[in-house]
């Protein structure tokens, strides 16, 4: 490889992915008043919010913002929450009419703190957040008046009247998540705690009963919820498209104007609408909310071949980026497979084949975060970009990764960098064998930098060199830092073997790192704080390893500005180049 052929690629990918992250990205957030569109948008360089008419798109901020409320049919302004410390995730709350676009107005009183869910009406905004010391919900009517304090981190998903509904880890030790029914007046707190399953969403009928979706060991189904009594049953819908699809999740369930039930579900990676429980026809990839908006019903939709952009149902376009045709061709193929792992169990598993990248060529195990997460049929940033910069990839949804039944998420809990490593590494053993790969790298971001350092670390010289993204490397010093949020979070990881922390942390196995290793961190980071990646670099270099890492200024654990992804793509591409083999 010649330093100047090897120059000249470097800067056409580098160039090629700088439009790859400016490609403008639509979501949906609701239908306000005068039948406007609220979206947010990756757009004008950042995560900005804006209102659609059909013909005018309105920006709404002044900066950009973090979390949206999701916008109640009719509403005339839009809440949301903006970090106001450079990526330390300590929130503020705004709203914004949208008849009076840019004149955001902060809501007086709130103290700064990771805010997880917000909802809204006329009258108030409820929102959960998460100080150093205590996690709670607060009611905003005038002023902030706490709700009630929680036992572990919730975020809201709908709101009427008095009560306010979402889910959360409220018994963190369980690994679990309930559904959570506030009474504002009362400020009591009830749990609805289905057994053997978890509940992932929760939105209120127009006559005060609760839809909850529940996921259990391997599927999900809708209960019908009394916010009295708590007593449930399964729901009855008019039509059974949507039992026979057999969902293993719910991207989104809520009601149109008029009162009908629209369901996504989803399964292996792919969702599908339902109305009343009949399946609507919509293109194969990952649909978010459907509402209805001048007689159309409209989706914010994505597959990791398309940017999300809001569309009709009947497949019109209705704010939607431009994809250069290189990046269309680059990601040649997408395939799934379930691939075997060391104990038997099938690992669900997405691929893209990049033709860039031969076949065999130099093969990315790209690692999903959370873990309660996935790498579904979705928009990826990094694969594409990755497979630009002439890699294929394979992503992996290791033990661990939602959408796959409640039986397969817990297998993590009170295991971390266990099964789910060998999961990894059995994805990635599987595009060798299969014959899509020729050399073999890693690369995650959060957990799947753990799962890089754990790989890198733990199986030294199964990968050629590896990308660690915001990753974990000591769980102790993380546990001490981090919110009330992140402790529940972690504790609900470690199913409160607490004992584990030191056993289970990259630091402690420093000794055996030897393949290349890229380390990217955002200065900022407060839920995986940069403090003991520094003290993992400092004990690397004491004990005279090579590694290489690139600190991301005024950035935190969120990508909100086109300029951050930019910060953790470069060097990470940067490094991958000049390690690939064919
Ligand atoms: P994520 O990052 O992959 O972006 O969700 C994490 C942050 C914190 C923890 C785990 C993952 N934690 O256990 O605190």
């Amino acid at each position: 490889m010649s330093s100047v052929k090897c120059t000249s690629d470097y800067s056409r990918i580098l160039e090629e992915v700088i439009s790859l992250i400016n490609i403008e990205m639509y979501s949906i957030q609701g239908v306000g008043s005068g039948e406007r569109i609220v979206a947010t948008a990756l757009r004008e360089g950042a995560a900005n919010l804006y209102s659609y008419d059909g013909m005018n798109l309105v920006k709404l901020n002044k900066e950009p913002v973090s979390g949206v409320a999701r916008v109640p049919y009719g509403a005339s302004r839009v809440v949301f929450t903006r970090d106001v410390a450079r990526g330390r995730e300590q929130h503020l709350l705004y709203t914004v009419s949208l008849d009076s676009p840019g004149e955001e107005e902060r809501v007086e009183g709130v103290e700064p703190s990771r805010i997880m869910g917000v909802v809204y009406d006329d009258e108030k905004i409820v929102y959960t957040s998460a100080t150093m010391r205590e996690i709670a919900i607060y009611s905003v009517e005038g002023k902030p008046r706490k709700i009630a304090a929680l036992p572990g981190f919730a975020t809201l998903t709908d709101l009427s009247g008095n009560t306010a509904v979402g889910v959360g880890a409220l018994d963190p030790a369980s690994g679990r998540f309930q559904g959570l029914v506030v009474d504002l007046a009362s400020g009591e707190v009830k749990v609805y705690k289905p057994e053997n399953a978890s509940t992932t969403y929760m939105v209120i009928h127009p006559e005060g009963w609760i839809v909850a979706g529940v996921e259990g060991p391997s599927g999900a189904w809708l209960e019908r919820v009394d916010p009295d009594t708590m007593e449930s049953r399964k729901l009855e819908l008019p039509h059974g498209d949507l039992e026979e699809f057999k969902p293993t999740s719910f991207n989104y369930i809520g009601f149109l104007p008029e009162g009908s039930l629209v369901v996504v579900g989803r399964k292996n990676g792919r969702s599908r609408i339902f109305l009343d429980g009949k399946q609507v026809d919509a293109p194969t990839g990952i649909h978010g909310g459907v509402y209805k908006w001048r007689g159309r019903l409209v989706t914010t939709y994505t597959s990791l071949k398309t940017p999300p952009s809001i569309m009709s149902l009947e497949g019109s376009r209705v704010l939607a980026g431009e994809v250069p045709e290189y990046v269309e061709e680059a990601i040649s193929n997408v395939g799934f497979e379930l691939v075997e792992s060391y104990d038997g169990s099938k690992v669900p598993t997405f691929i893209i084949e990049s033709s860039r990248a031969g076949k065999p060529g130099p093969t990315i195990t790209l690692v999903h975060g959370g873990p309660f997460a996935e790498t579904a049929d979705i928009w990826d940033v990094f694969a594409a970009s990755l497979a630009l910069a002439g890699f294929n990839i394979v992503m992996p949804n290791y033990r661990g990764s939602t959408g796959y039944g409640e039986e397969w998420r817990l297998r993590i809990v009170g295991d971390p960098c266990g099964g789910e490593l060998e999961d990894i590494v059995a994805a990635s053993r599987w595009a060798l064998e299969s014959g899509l790969a020729s050399s073999l790298y890693i690369m995650g971001y959060s957990y799947g930098g753990y799962m890089t350092m754990c790989a890198l670390t733990r199986k030294p010289g199964f990968y050629k060199a590896g990308v660690a993204g915001a990753s974990v490397v000591d769980w102790k010093e993380m546990y001490e830092l981090s919110d009330a949020a992140f402790k529940s979070f972690i504790t609900m990881l470690f199913a409160g073997k607490m004992e584990l922390l030191g056993e289970r942390s990259p630091i402690t196995y420093v000794d055996n790192l030897r393949d290349p290793l890229m380390i990217v961190h955002p200065q900022n980071d407060s839920r995986t704080p940069l403090k003991p990646v520094l003290r993992f670099m400092e004990e690397a270099l004491e004990k005279g390893k090579s590694f290489e890492a690139y600190i991301a200024p005024d950035m935190g654990h969120a990508v909100n500005k086109v300029e951050d992804v930019f910060k953790i793509l470069y060097p990470a591409i940067a490094f991958l180049l000049r390690h690939r083999s064919p």
